[in-house]
């Protein structure tokens, strides 16, 4: 927490400097690199819109030029419609190195008519196996909706339209591992993997649909701790009413159990086979 305090006061410096010179959110353009595709991933609408494809040959993606060392990362997705059995739209942030932290939203594709599996998990110093999965309670592939990562010294929450899914606490003082150093960039790939994705691996994805395609808008990482070099931090709103100290209130409690209570179909929580050992500890922190 020392550390963490001196860096906030430096990010407070840099954040009223930007207040002057207006913040620049959303165009793909300024937050994002296309990695890789070989032309799949394509931006549009002057960097309003960004679209990956997948077809027999290859998937694509992109990622953030930006580093986050917590924030409140918003993105509008809109996932391959129609059969898109075998594919995956992943949707992460990852640190680098062996002992990565990473946070994860991954959509897993369906026959036609069928859901979407949303798969979320949380690694801290290299380790996950903190799956919790949903189904959700609209059609993906017709609109855009909010997926939403908030993520500050107290937890990591998950959130859909605004709907809080999922959250993971900071439970150092139990000797969880807890994501709070390593600062991560925003990954997401469109790619098959027909071996798993779909009715484990049951169903396959078929090529005669190709290309597939999903869709991105409204990228806003306002206010976020971020940085575009080792030393280069460039906004940070650490007041200590904004994301940096929120944790969820009762109503959104309430609206986190009739999510998982009426959507989510797995949770690594309630996996006592899995864990013949006992539940991995946060499991019994409430
Ligand atoms: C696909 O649909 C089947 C049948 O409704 C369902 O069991 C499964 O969870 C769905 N999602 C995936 C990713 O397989």
């Amino acid at each position: 927490m020392a550390a963490f305090a001196t860096k906030q006061s430096m990010l407070l410096l840099s954040s009223s400097l930007l207040l002057l010179i207006g913040v620049s959110t959303g165009s793909f353009y300024d937050n994002f690199d296309i990695t890789w595709g070989d032309g799949r991933a394509n931006i549009f609408e002057s960097g309003h819109l960004l679209t990956c494809t997948l077809d027999k040959i290859s998937g694509s993606g992109f990622q953030s030029k930006k580093e986050y060392l917590f924030g409140k990362i918003d993105m509008k997705m809109k996932l391959v419609a129609g059969n898109s059995a075998g594919t995956v739209t992943a949707y992460y942030l990852s640190s680098k190195g062996e002992t990565w932290d990473e946070i994860d939203f991954e959509f897993l594709g369906n026959v036609t008519g069928q859901p979407y599996v949303l798969h979320t998990n949380v690694f801290t110093g290299g380790k996950g196996n903190r799956e919790m999965q949903f189904y959700l309670w609209f059609d993906p592939t017709a609109d855009f909706h909010t997926y939403t990562v908030l993520w500050n010294p107290l937890n990591i929450i998950f959130l859909v339209d605004g709907i809080p899914i999922r959250v993971f606490k900071n439970n150092e003082a139990h000797g969880v591992a807890y994501p709070k150093s390593q600062p991560m960039k925003i990954y997401s790939s469109l790619w098959e993997a027909d071996d798993w994705a779909t009715q484990g691996g049951r169903v396959k994805t078929d090529w005669t649909n190709a290309p597939f395609s999903a869709s991105y808008r409204s990228f806003n990482d306002v206010d976020c701790c971020s940085r575009t070099s080792v030393w280069n931090w460039v906004t940070c709103n650490a007041n200590s009413n904004s994301w940096m100290w929120t944790t969820l209130n009762s109503n959104q409690l309430g609206q986190m159990k009739w999510v998982q209570d009426d959507y989510m179909i797995y949770n690594y929580c309630n996996d006592f086979k899995r864990f013949p050992q006992g539940l991995p500890t946060e499991c019994n922190l409430g």
